[in-house]
Protein backbone atom coordinates (compact mmCIF):
# COMPACT_ATOMS: atom_id res chain seq x y z
CA UNK A 1 0.00 0.00 0.00
CA UNK A 2 1.32 3.25 -1.09
CA UNK A 3 1.69 6.02 1.67
CA UNK A 4 4.47 8.47 3.34
CA UNK A 5 6.80 6.68 5.22
CA UNK A 6 7.34 8.68 9.14
CA UNK A 7 11.09 9.32 7.46
CA UNK A 8 9.38 11.15 4.61
CA UNK A 9 9.66 15.13 5.37
CA UNK A 10 6.93 17.31 5.16
CA UNK A 11 6.49 20.93 4.38
CA UNK A 12 3.49 23.11 5.50
CA UNK A 13 3.51 26.64 3.55
CA UNK A 14 1.40 28.95 5.75
CA UNK A 15 1.53 28.80 9.57
CA UNK A 16 -1.56 30.17 10.45
CA UNK A 17 -4.72 28.55 12.05
CA UNK A 18 -4.99 25.82 9.41
CA UNK A 19 -1.00 25.53 8.68
CA UNK A 20 0.08 25.17 12.27
CA UNK A 21 -2.74 23.01 13.13
CA UNK A 22 -1.67 20.35 9.76
CA UNK A 23 1.74 20.36 10.94
CA UNK A 24 1.25 19.33 14.36
CA UNK A 25 -0.53 16.40 13.09
CA UNK A 26 2.25 15.62 10.60
CA UNK A 27 4.83 15.96 13.69
CA UNK A 28 2.78 14.15 15.64
CA UNK A 29 2.75 10.87 12.78
CA UNK A 30 6.57 11.12 13.29
CA UNK A 31 7.47 13.66 9.91
CA UNK A 32 10.09 16.65 9.71
CA UNK A 33 8.11 19.44 9.37
CA UNK A 34 9.06 22.19 7.88
CA UNK A 35 7.07 25.11 8.30
CA UNK A 36 7.23 27.78 5.94
CA UNK A 37 5.47 31.35 5.45
CA UNK A 38 5.99 34.65 3.98
CA UNK A 39 5.74 36.79 7.23
CA UNK A 40 8.14 35.16 9.58
CA UNK A 41 6.69 35.94 12.57
CA UNK A 42 3.85 33.94 12.03
CA UNK A 43 5.91 30.75 11.64
CA UNK A 44 6.93 31.78 15.54
CA UNK A 45 3.35 32.37 16.21
CA UNK A 46 1.93 29.47 14.55
CA UNK A 47 4.60 27.22 16.83
CA UNK A 48 3.77 29.13 19.83
CA UNK A 49 0.29 28.69 19.30
CA UNK A 50 0.90 24.73 19.52
CA UNK A 51 3.08 24.39 22.35
CA UNK A 52 0.42 26.00 24.46
CA UNK A 53 -2.37 23.71 22.85
CA UNK A 54 -0.35 20.72 23.82
CA UNK A 55 0.26 22.28 27.16
CA UNK A 56 -3.50 21.62 27.91
CA UNK A 57 -3.07 18.61 27.51
CA UNK A 58 -0.21 17.44 29.09
CA UNK A 59 -2.63 19.35 31.57
CA UNK A 60 -5.25 16.73 31.07
CA UNK A 61 -2.98 14.29 31.28
CA UNK A 62 -3.06 13.02 27.75
CA UNK A 63 0.57 13.42 26.90
CA UNK A 64 3.55 13.33 28.62
CA UNK A 65 6.20 16.83 28.28
CA UNK A 66 8.73 14.39 26.46
CA UNK A 67 5.81 13.72 23.55
CA UNK A 68 5.15 17.65 23.23
CA UNK A 69 9.05 18.44 23.08
CA UNK A 70 9.51 15.54 20.32
CA UNK A 71 6.36 16.88 18.35
CA UNK A 72 7.91 20.19 18.43
CA UNK A 73 11.20 19.46 18.34
CA UNK A 74 10.20 18.28 14.56
CA UNK A 75 8.57 21.47 13.63
CA UNK A 76 11.67 23.14 11.52
CA UNK A 77 10.56 27.06 10.85
CA UNK A 78 11.93 27.73 7.41
CA UNK A 79 12.99 30.63 6.10
CA UNK A 80 13.63 30.22 2.35
CA UNK A 81 11.17 28.43 -0.07
CA UNK A 82 13.99 26.17 -1.47
CA UNK A 83 14.78 24.63 2.09
CA UNK A 84 11.57 22.39 1.10
CA UNK A 85 13.16 21.21 -2.10
CA UNK A 86 13.79 17.84 0.12
CA UNK A 87 10.35 17.32 1.11
CA UNK A 88 8.06 14.02 -0.23
CA UNK A 89 5.04 15.77 0.22
CA UNK A 90 4.11 19.91 0.43
CA UNK A 91 0.74 21.01 2.10
CA UNK A 92 0.09 24.67 0.66
CA UNK A 93 -2.32 26.45 3.37
CA UNK A 94 -1.65 30.15 2.42
CA UNK A 95 -4.51 32.78 1.65
CA UNK A 96 -7.99 31.73 -0.23
CA UNK A 97 -6.85 33.21 -3.87
CA UNK A 98 -6.50 31.33 -7.04
CA UNK A 99 -3.70 32.92 -8.52
CA UNK A 100 -1.54 33.36 -5.37
CA UNK A 101 -1.47 29.26 -4.93
CA UNK A 102 -0.78 28.93 -8.50
CA UNK A 103 2.44 31.15 -8.51
CA UNK A 104 3.09 29.38 -5.41
CA UNK A 105 3.23 25.84 -7.02
CA UNK A 106 4.88 27.24 -9.71
CA UNK A 107 7.82 28.32 -8.04
CA UNK A 108 7.40 24.68 -5.71
CA UNK A 109 7.92 22.86 -8.91
CA UNK A 110 11.34 24.93 -10.18
CA UNK A 111 12.68 23.83 -6.91
CA UNK A 112 11.63 20.24 -5.91
CA UNK A 113 12.24 17.00 -8.02
CA UNK A 114 9.54 15.37 -9.50
CA UNK A 115 8.27 12.86 -7.36
CA UNK A 116 7.33 15.93 -4.51
CA UNK A 117 3.66 15.44 -4.11
CA UNK A 118 1.64 18.84 -4.35
CA UNK A 119 -1.52 19.52 -2.19
CA UNK A 120 -3.59 21.97 -0.97
CA UNK A 121 -6.11 22.45 1.23
CA UNK A 122 -8.38 25.12 -0.09
CA UNK A 123 -11.95 24.95 0.90
CA UNK A 124 -13.96 26.56 -2.12
CA UNK A 125 -10.88 27.12 -5.09
CA UNK A 126 -11.01 24.58 -8.13
CA UNK A 127 -7.62 21.94 -7.73
CA UNK A 128 -8.30 21.75 -11.54
CA UNK A 129 -7.49 25.69 -11.54
CA UNK A 130 -4.95 25.04 -8.66
CA UNK A 131 -3.09 22.77 -10.52
CA UNK A 132 -3.45 24.37 -14.36
CA UNK A 133 -0.35 26.05 -14.42
CA UNK A 134 1.63 23.61 -13.61
CA UNK A 135 4.40 21.38 -15.64
CA UNK A 136 3.13 18.04 -14.08
CA UNK A 137 -0.61 19.40 -12.63
CA UNK A 138 -1.34 15.23 -12.25
CA UNK A 139 0.97 15.61 -8.49
CA UNK A 140 -1.32 17.98 -7.31
CA UNK A 141 -4.39 16.66 -5.46
CA UNK A 142 -6.89 18.52 -2.40
CA UNK A 143 -6.38 17.67 1.12
CA UNK A 144 -9.20 19.99 3.08
CA UNK A 145 -8.95 19.30 6.73
CA UNK A 146 -11.10 20.79 9.15
CA UNK A 147 -10.48 23.54 11.78
CA UNK A 148 -8.74 22.60 14.51
CA UNK A 149 -6.77 20.27 12.42
CA UNK A 150 -5.28 18.44 14.96
CA UNK A 151 -8.55 17.60 16.49
CA UNK A 152 -11.18 17.22 13.79
CA UNK A 153 -10.74 13.49 12.03
CA UNK A 154 -11.80 14.58 8.92
CA UNK A 155 -9.98 14.86 5.91
CA UNK A 156 -11.07 15.26 2.26
CA UNK A 157 -8.87 13.96 -0.09
CA UNK A 158 -10.05 15.80 -3.43
CA UNK A 159 -9.28 15.38 -6.95
CA UNK A 160 -8.78 17.79 -9.93
CA UNK A 161 -9.17 16.67 -13.54
CA UNK A 162 -5.84 16.18 -13.89
CA UNK A 163 -4.79 14.44 -10.51
CA UNK A 164 -3.03 10.95 -10.11
CA UNK A 165 -4.71 8.09 -9.01
CA UNK A 166 -1.90 6.53 -7.34
CA UNK A 167 -1.07 10.38 -6.18
CA UNK A 168 -4.65 10.47 -4.41
CA UNK A 169 -4.24 6.77 -3.14
CA UNK A 170 -1.16 7.12 -1.27
CA UNK A 171 -2.51 10.85 0.21
CA UNK A 172 -5.70 9.07 0.88
CA UNK A 173 -3.31 6.24 3.09
CA UNK A 174 -0.93 8.76 4.52
CA UNK A 175 -4.08 10.56 5.60
CA UNK A 176 -5.09 7.28 7.03
CA UNK A 177 -1.79 6.79 8.82
CA UNK A 178 -2.00 10.10 10.24
CA UNK A 179 -4.86 9.02 12.71
CA UNK A 180 -7.47 10.78 10.29
CA UNK A 181 -10.66 9.78 8.60
CA UNK A 182 -10.23 10.71 4.94
CA UNK A 183 -12.91 10.72 2.11
CA UNK A 184 -12.82 10.94 -1.72
CA UNK A 185 -14.59 13.50 -3.58
CA UNK A 186 -13.91 15.26 -6.94
CA UNK A 187 -13.15 19.17 -7.64
CA UNK A 188 -16.45 20.71 -7.16
CA UNK A 189 -18.13 23.59 -5.64
CA UNK A 190 -18.31 22.91 -1.35
CA UNK A 191 -16.71 19.55 -1.85
CA UNK A 192 -18.76 16.95 0.34
CA UNK A 193 -18.99 18.55 3.59
CA UNK A 194 -19.64 22.62 2.75
CA UNK A 195 -22.14 21.81 -0.14
CA UNK A 196 -24.52 19.05 1.81
CA UNK A 197 -24.48 21.26 5.04
CA UNK A 198 -25.65 24.37 2.93
CA UNK A 199 -29.01 23.67 4.09
CA UNK A 200 -28.59 23.35 7.52
CA UNK A 201 -27.75 27.12 7.38
CA UNK A 202 -30.30 28.01 4.24
CA UNK A 203 -33.16 26.78 5.94
CA UNK A 204 -32.54 28.13 9.63
CA UNK A 205 -32.05 31.13 7.90
CA UNK A 206 -35.50 30.72 5.73
CA UNK A 207 -38.00 29.55 8.85
CA UNK A 208 -36.72 32.71 10.56
CA UNK A 209 -36.50 35.14 7.58
CA UNK A 210 -40.34 33.64 7.34
CA UNK A 211 -41.05 34.32 10.73
CA UNK A 212 -42.07 31.39 11.46
CA UNK A 213 -39.80 30.87 14.21
CA UNK A 214 -37.70 33.06 16.58
CA UNK A 215 -33.27 32.41 16.63
CA UNK A 216 -33.61 30.44 20.02
CA UNK A 217 -36.61 28.40 19.09
CA UNK A 218 -34.66 27.18 16.00
CA UNK A 219 -31.45 26.48 17.23
CA UNK A 220 -33.38 24.51 20.28
CA UNK A 221 -35.68 22.21 18.05
CA UNK A 222 -32.76 21.61 15.58
CA UNK A 223 -30.76 20.44 18.72
CA UNK A 224 -33.72 18.82 20.97
CA UNK A 225 -35.49 17.32 18.53
CA UNK A 226 -33.03 16.91 15.55
CA UNK A 227 -29.99 15.49 17.16
CA UNK A 228 -27.82 18.03 16.05
CA UNK A 229 -24.27 19.08 18.24
CA UNK A 230 -25.23 22.84 17.38
CA UNK A 231 -28.42 25.18 16.43
CA UNK A 232 -27.80 26.92 12.89
CA UNK A 233 -27.44 30.24 14.27
CA UNK A 234 -24.60 29.14 16.89
CA UNK A 235 -22.55 27.63 14.62
CA UNK A 236 -23.02 30.62 11.95
CA UNK A 237 -21.89 32.63 14.88
CA UNK A 238 -19.17 30.32 15.65
CA UNK A 239 -17.79 30.39 12.24
CA UNK A 240 -18.35 33.89 11.57
CA UNK A 241 -20.34 35.49 9.36
CA UNK A 242 -18.27 36.93 6.93
CA UNK A 243 -16.54 33.70 6.48
CA UNK A 244 -20.26 31.59 6.52
CA UNK A 245 -21.82 34.37 4.10
CA UNK A 246 -18.51 34.35 1.57
CA UNK A 247 -19.00 30.07 1.40
CA UNK A 248 -22.95 30.33 0.84
CA UNK A 249 -22.06 33.40 -1.68
CA UNK A 250 -18.87 31.26 -3.46
CA UNK A 251 -21.19 28.10 -3.73
CA UNK A 252 -24.20 29.93 -4.98
CA UNK A 253 -21.91 31.65 -7.73
CA UNK A 254 -20.44 28.19 -8.68
CA UNK A 255 -23.37 26.51 -9.35
CA UNK A 256 -24.87 29.29 -11.80
CA UNK A 257 -27.10 31.09 -8.87
CA UNK A 258 -28.93 27.88 -8.43
CA UNK A 259 -32.06 28.71 -6.12
CA UNK A 260 -30.61 25.87 -3.76
CA UNK A 261 -27.71 27.68 -2.47
CA UNK A 262 -29.19 31.37 -2.35
CA UNK A 263 -27.40 33.36 0.20
CA UNK A 264 -30.04 35.22 2.83
CA UNK A 265 -30.06 38.72 2.85
CA UNK A 266 -30.91 38.63 6.47
CA UNK A 267 -27.06 36.98 6.86
CA UNK A 268 -25.74 39.65 4.40
CA UNK A 269 -27.26 42.32 6.96
CA UNK A 270 -24.92 40.85 9.88
CA UNK A 271 -21.93 40.86 7.93
CA UNK A 272 -22.62 44.74 6.74
CA UNK A 273 -23.25 46.05 10.15
CA UNK A 274 -19.96 44.15 11.58
CA UNK A 275 -22.18 41.53 13.52
CA UNK A 276 -19.90 39.02 12.67
CA UNK A 277 -20.29 36.35 15.92
CA UNK A 278 -18.51 35.19 18.47
CA UNK A 279 -15.45 37.09 17.43
CA UNK A 280 -17.43 40.81 17.25
CA UNK A 281 -19.38 39.85 20.12
CA UNK A 282 -22.65 40.15 18.49
CA UNK A 283 -24.24 38.31 15.67
CA UNK A 284 -27.25 36.01 16.21
CA UNK A 285 -26.60 36.30 20.24
CA UNK A 286 -25.23 38.97 21.86
CA UNK A 287 -22.43 37.83 23.63
CA UNK A 288 -21.75 40.58 26.03
CA UNK A 289 -25.07 39.23 27.74
CA UNK A 290 -25.61 35.76 26.82
CA UNK A 291 -26.84 35.41 30.14
CA UNK A 292 -30.09 37.38 29.85
CA UNK A 293 -30.73 35.43 26.36
CA UNK A 294 -34.45 34.32 25.99
CA UNK A 295 -34.81 30.40 26.06
CA UNK A 296 -36.92 28.57 23.89
CA UNK A 297 -40.88 28.63 25.11
CA UNK A 298 -42.70 25.57 27.07
CA UNK A 299 -46.64 25.87 26.12
CA UNK A 300 -48.54 25.61 29.91
CA UNK A 301 -49.99 22.70 30.81
CA UNK A 302 -52.91 21.15 29.46
CA UNK A 303 -54.89 17.74 30.55
CA UNK A 304 -53.94 14.28 29.06
CA UNK A 305 -56.60 12.73 26.91
CA UNK A 306 -58.49 10.16 27.77
CA UNK A 307 -58.20 7.92 24.49
CA UNK A 308 -55.95 7.96 21.59
CA UNK A 309 -57.05 6.08 18.34
CA UNK A 310 -54.19 5.60 15.64
CA UNK A 311 -54.76 4.86 11.95
CA UNK A 312 -52.52 3.02 10.04
CA UNK A 313 -48.38 2.83 10.75
CA UNK A 314 -46.70 6.38 11.65
CA UNK A 315 -43.85 5.05 10.86
CA UNK A 316 -40.96 6.52 12.65
CA UNK A 317 -43.07 8.04 14.93
CA UNK A 318 -44.54 5.06 16.06
CA UNK A 319 -42.12 5.29 18.99
CA UNK A 320 -44.40 7.79 20.26
CA UNK A 321 -47.34 5.13 20.24
CA UNK A 322 -44.88 3.33 22.64
CA UNK A 323 -44.15 5.36 25.27
CA UNK A 324 -48.44 6.29 24.90
CA UNK A 325 -48.59 2.46 25.75
CA UNK A 326 -45.66 2.38 28.49
CA UNK A 327 -48.05 5.41 30.40
CA UNK A 328 -50.92 2.60 30.19
CA UNK A 329 -53.18 5.24 27.76
CA UNK A 330 -56.25 4.01 26.43
CA UNK A 331 -54.76 3.53 22.26
CA UNK A 332 -57.33 2.24 19.78
CA UNK A 333 -55.70 1.20 16.12
CA UNK A 334 -57.36 1.24 13.10
CA UNK A 335 -55.88 0.22 9.60
CA UNK A 336 -55.17 2.51 6.99
CA UNK A 337 -52.95 2.81 4.44
CA UNK A 338 -53.31 6.28 3.64
CA UNK A 339 -54.26 8.33 6.58
CA UNK A 340 -51.28 7.96 9.26
CA UNK A 341 -52.53 9.61 12.00
CA UNK A 342 -53.48 10.16 15.42
CA UNK A 343 -56.87 11.38 16.40
CA UNK A 344 -57.45 12.56 19.69
CA UNK A 345 -61.18 14.04 20.32
CA UNK A 346 -61.44 14.87 17.24
CA UNK A 347 -58.20 16.49 16.38
CA UNK A 348 -56.36 14.94 13.59
CA UNK A 349 -52.40 14.89 14.30
CA UNK A 350 -50.03 14.18 11.63
CA UNK A 351 -46.07 13.93 11.41
CA UNK A 352 -45.72 16.93 8.77
CA UNK A 353 -45.27 15.71 5.31
CA UNK A 354 -43.64 19.21 3.75
CA UNK A 355 -47.22 20.72 3.80
CA UNK A 356 -48.57 23.51 5.61
CA UNK A 357 -51.29 22.79 8.20
CA UNK A 358 -53.75 25.10 6.59
CA UNK A 359 -53.20 23.07 3.00
CA UNK A 360 -52.93 19.81 4.88
CA UNK A 361 -56.61 20.57 6.12
CA UNK A 362 -58.02 21.46 3.39
CA UNK A 363 -56.33 18.74 1.28
CA UNK A 364 -58.16 16.10 3.69
CA UNK A 365 -61.48 17.94 4.25
CA UNK A 366 -60.93 18.60 7.99
CA UNK A 367 -60.80 21.24 10.14
CA UNK A 368 -58.95 20.49 13.21
CA UNK A 369 -55.69 19.21 11.96
CA UNK A 370 -52.56 19.70 14.27
CA UNK A 371 -48.56 18.52 12.83
CA UNK A 372 -45.45 17.96 14.40
CA UNK A 373 -42.50 17.60 13.41
CA UNK A 374 -39.35 15.15 12.98
CA UNK A 375 -37.36 14.12 15.59
CA UNK A 376 -33.55 12.33 15.47
CA UNK A 377 -35.93 9.53 18.00
CA UNK A 378 -39.17 9.95 19.24
CA UNK A 379 -38.91 7.15 21.66
CA UNK A 380 -36.42 9.93 23.62
CA UNK A 381 -37.39 13.46 22.71
CA UNK A 382 -38.44 15.43 25.63
CA UNK A 383 -39.32 18.16 22.92
CA UNK A 384 -41.96 18.58 20.18
CA UNK A 385 -42.72 21.56 17.87
CA UNK A 386 -46.77 21.96 16.71
CA UNK A 387 -47.82 23.68 14.29
CA UNK A 388 -52.14 23.80 13.46
CA UNK A 389 -53.70 25.29 10.81
CA UNK A 390 -55.37 28.49 10.87
CA UNK A 391 -59.16 27.13 10.54
CA UNK A 392 -58.02 24.64 13.76
CA UNK A 393 -59.33 26.00 16.77
CA UNK A 394 -56.77 26.76 19.85
CA UNK A 395 -58.76 24.47 22.13
CA UNK A 396 -58.38 21.37 19.64
CA UNK A 397 -54.33 22.48 19.70
CA UNK A 398 -54.72 22.19 23.44
CA UNK A 399 -55.90 19.10 23.33
CA UNK A 400 -53.18 17.97 21.52
CA UNK A 401 -50.33 20.11 23.58
CA UNK A 402 -51.82 17.54 26.50
CA UNK A 403 -51.32 14.69 24.96
CA UNK A 404 -47.84 15.02 24.34
CA UNK A 405 -47.14 16.91 27.97
CA UNK A 406 -48.76 13.52 29.25
CA UNK A 407 -45.62 11.84 27.55
CA UNK A 408 -43.45 13.72 29.58
CA UNK A 409 -43.10 15.88 25.88
CA UNK A 410 -42.51 19.70 26.73
CA UNK A 411 -43.80 21.24 23.20
CA UNK A 412 -43.30 24.68 21.68
CA UNK A 413 -45.99 25.93 18.90
CA UNK A 414 -44.45 28.02 16.41
CA UNK A 415 -46.19 29.84 12.90
CA UNK A 416 -47.66 27.26 9.93
CA UNK A 417 -45.05 26.76 7.71
CA UNK A 418 -44.26 23.76 4.74
CA UNK A 419 -41.96 21.47 6.85
CA UNK A 420 -41.68 23.37 9.83
CA UNK A 421 -37.55 23.14 10.82
CA UNK A 422 -36.46 19.60 11.19
CA UNK A 423 -38.13 18.35 8.53
CA UNK A 424 -37.21 20.53 6.29
CA UNK A 425 -34.22 21.54 7.21
CA UNK A 426 -33.23 17.20 6.97
CA UNK A 427 -34.92 16.87 3.84
CA UNK A 428 -32.88 19.51 2.33
CA UNK A 429 -30.10 17.90 3.66
CA UNK A 430 -30.29 14.25 1.93
CA UNK A 431 -31.66 15.85 -0.83
CA UNK A 432 -28.25 17.69 -1.34
CA UNK A 433 -25.69 14.74 -0.35
CA UNK A 434 -28.33 12.57 -3.07
CA UNK A 435 -27.58 15.25 -5.78
CA UNK A 436 -23.89 15.10 -4.85
CA UNK A 437 -23.75 11.00 -5.48
CA UNK A 438 -26.02 11.34 -8.39
CA UNK A 439 -23.62 13.42 -10.22
CA UNK A 440 -20.50 10.96 -9.46
CA UNK A 441 -18.58 13.49 -6.73
CA UNK A 442 -18.30 11.44 -3.85
CA UNK A 443 -19.90 8.04 -2.44
CA UNK A 444 -23.07 7.43 -0.58
CA UNK A 445 -20.87 6.23 2.43
CA UNK A 446 -17.81 8.71 2.06
CA UNK A 447 -20.63 11.38 2.08
CA UNK A 448 -22.45 9.69 5.75
CA UNK A 449 -18.82 9.55 6.90
CA UNK A 450 -18.03 13.29 5.79
CA UNK A 451 -21.27 14.71 7.53
CA UNK A 452 -20.61 13.01 10.71
CA UNK A 453 -16.85 13.66 11.07
CA UNK A 454 -16.51 16.98 9.77
CA UNK A 455 -19.88 18.73 11.35
CA UNK A 456 -20.64 16.06 14.11
CA UNK A 457 -24.42 15.47 12.15
CA UNK A 458 -25.72 12.89 14.66
CA UNK A 459 -26.27 10.45 11.83
CA UNK A 460 -25.35 10.38 7.89
CA UNK A 461 -27.75 11.79 5.71
CA UNK A 462 -28.41 8.44 3.91
CA UNK A 463 -28.81 6.25 7.09
CA UNK A 464 -31.11 9.25 8.23
CA UNK A 465 -33.28 9.01 4.79
CA UNK A 466 -33.48 5.40 5.33
CA UNK A 467 -34.57 5.27 8.89
CA UNK A 468 -36.95 8.35 7.71
CA UNK A 469 -38.15 6.27 4.76
CA UNK A 470 -36.91 7.64 1.27
CA UNK A 471 -40.50 7.53 0.42
CA UNK A 472 -41.27 9.74 2.92
CA UNK A 473 -38.21 12.79 1.96
CA UNK A 474 -39.40 12.56 -1.60
CA UNK A 475 -43.01 13.61 -0.17
CA UNK A 476 -41.66 16.28 1.89
CA UNK A 477 -39.64 17.87 -0.90
CA UNK A 478 -42.45 17.20 -3.36
CA UNK A 479 -44.48 19.01 -0.97
CA UNK A 480 -42.13 21.99 -0.26
CA UNK A 481 -41.72 21.88 -4.04
CA UNK A 482 -45.37 22.66 -5.15
CA UNK A 483 -46.05 25.10 -1.46
CA UNK A 484 -43.26 27.66 -2.79
CA UNK A 485 -42.91 26.72 -6.44
CA UNK A 486 -39.50 27.26 -5.88
CA UNK A 487 -36.98 25.09 -8.11
CA UNK A 488 -35.03 24.98 -4.68
CA UNK A 489 -36.97 22.25 -3.26
CA UNK A 490 -36.52 19.79 -6.24
CA UNK A 491 -35.91 16.69 -5.53
CA UNK A 492 -32.73 14.85 -6.72
CA UNK A 493 -32.99 13.19 -9.72
CA UNK A 494 -31.28 10.11 -7.53
CA UNK A 495 -34.17 10.64 -4.50
CA UNK A 496 -37.31 10.20 -7.36
CA UNK A 497 -35.30 7.33 -8.67
CA UNK A 498 -35.39 5.41 -5.12
CA UNK A 499 -38.73 6.86 -4.47
CA UNK A 500 -40.34 5.25 -7.82
CA UNK A 501 -38.06 1.73 -6.99
CA UNK A 502 -39.47 1.61 -3.47
CA UNK A 503 -35.99 0.90 -2.58
CA UNK A 504 -33.39 2.59 0.56
CA UNK A 505 -30.34 4.15 -0.14
CA UNK A 506 -28.58 1.15 1.92
CA UNK A 507 -25.75 3.12 3.35
CA UNK A 508 -23.57 1.47 5.91
P1 LIG B 1 -4.70 32.22 7.99
O1 LIG B 1 -4.94 33.61 7.52
O2 LIG B 1 -4.86 31.90 9.42
O3 LIG B 1 -3.20 31.80 7.57
C1 LIG B 1 -2.66 31.97 6.28
C2 LIG B 1 -1.16 32.13 6.39
O4 LIG B 1 -0.61 32.07 5.09
C3 LIG B 1 -0.72 33.46 7.00
O5 LIG B 1 0.16 33.24 8.08
C4 LIG B 1 -0.03 34.19 5.85
O6 LIG B 1 1.07 34.98 6.28
C5 LIG B 1 0.44 33.03 4.99
N1 LIG B 1 0.61 33.37 3.59
C6 LIG B 1 -0.15 34.14 2.80
N2 LIG B 1 0.35 34.17 1.54
C7 LIG B 1 1.45 33.39 1.55
C8 LIG B 1 2.39 32.99 0.55
N3 LIG B 1 2.28 33.43 -0.71
N4 LIG B 1 3.38 32.17 0.90
C9 LIG B 1 3.51 31.74 2.17
N5 LIG B 1 2.67 32.08 3.15
C10 LIG B 1 1.65 32.88 2.85
O7 LIG B 1 -5.58 31.30 7.04
P2 LIG B 1 -6.22 29.86 7.37
O8 LIG B 1 -7.52 30.04 8.01
O9 LIG B 1 -5.19 29.01 8.02
O10 LIG B 1 -6.50 29.33 5.89
C11 LIG B 1 -5.49 28.85 5.06
C12 LIG B 1 -6.10 28.01 3.95
O11 LIG B 1 -6.83 26.93 4.51
C13 LIG B 1 -7.05 28.76 3.04
O12 LIG B 1 -6.91 28.26 1.74
C14 LIG B 1 -8.42 28.40 3.61
O13 LIG B 1 -9.45 28.48 2.66
C15 LIG B 1 -8.18 26.97 4.05
N6 LIG B 1 -9.05 26.45 5.11
C16 LIG B 1 -9.37 27.23 6.20
C17 LIG B 1 -10.17 26.71 7.21
C18 LIG B 1 -10.51 27.51 8.43
O14 LIG B 1 -11.43 27.13 9.17
N7 LIG B 1 -9.82 28.59 8.72
C19 LIG B 1 -10.71 25.32 7.14
C20 LIG B 1 -10.23 24.57 6.00
C21 LIG B 1 -9.48 25.15 5.01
Amino acid sequence: MSQLQPSDTVAIIGAGTMGAGIAQVAANAGHQVYLFDINPDAVEQGINFLKNGLAKQVKRGKMTDEEVEAIIGRILPCSDLSDLKDSKLIIEAIVEKLEIKQSLFSDLEEICDDETIFATNTSSISITSIASKLKKPERLVGMHFFNPAPILKLVEIVSGLASDKSVLEKIYNTAQNWGKTPVYVKSTPGFIVNRVARPFYAEALRVLDEGAADVITIDSTLKELGGFRMGSFELMDLIGHDVNYAVTESVFNAFYHDGRFKPSLSQLELVNAGFLGRKSGRGFYNYNNIKDQASIKNEPSFPAPKKITVYGDLGVAEKLIDRAMELKLDIIRRPSELNRSIVIDGVNLYMTNGCAATEKAANSNLREVVLFDLALDYSKTKRIILTKAEQTSLSSLKVIIGFFQSLGIDVTIIKDIPGMIVSRTVSMIINEAADTVYYGVATMDDIDLAMCKGVNYPIGPFSWADKIGVKNIYVILQNLLNSYGEDRYRPSPLLRQKFYANTPFNAN
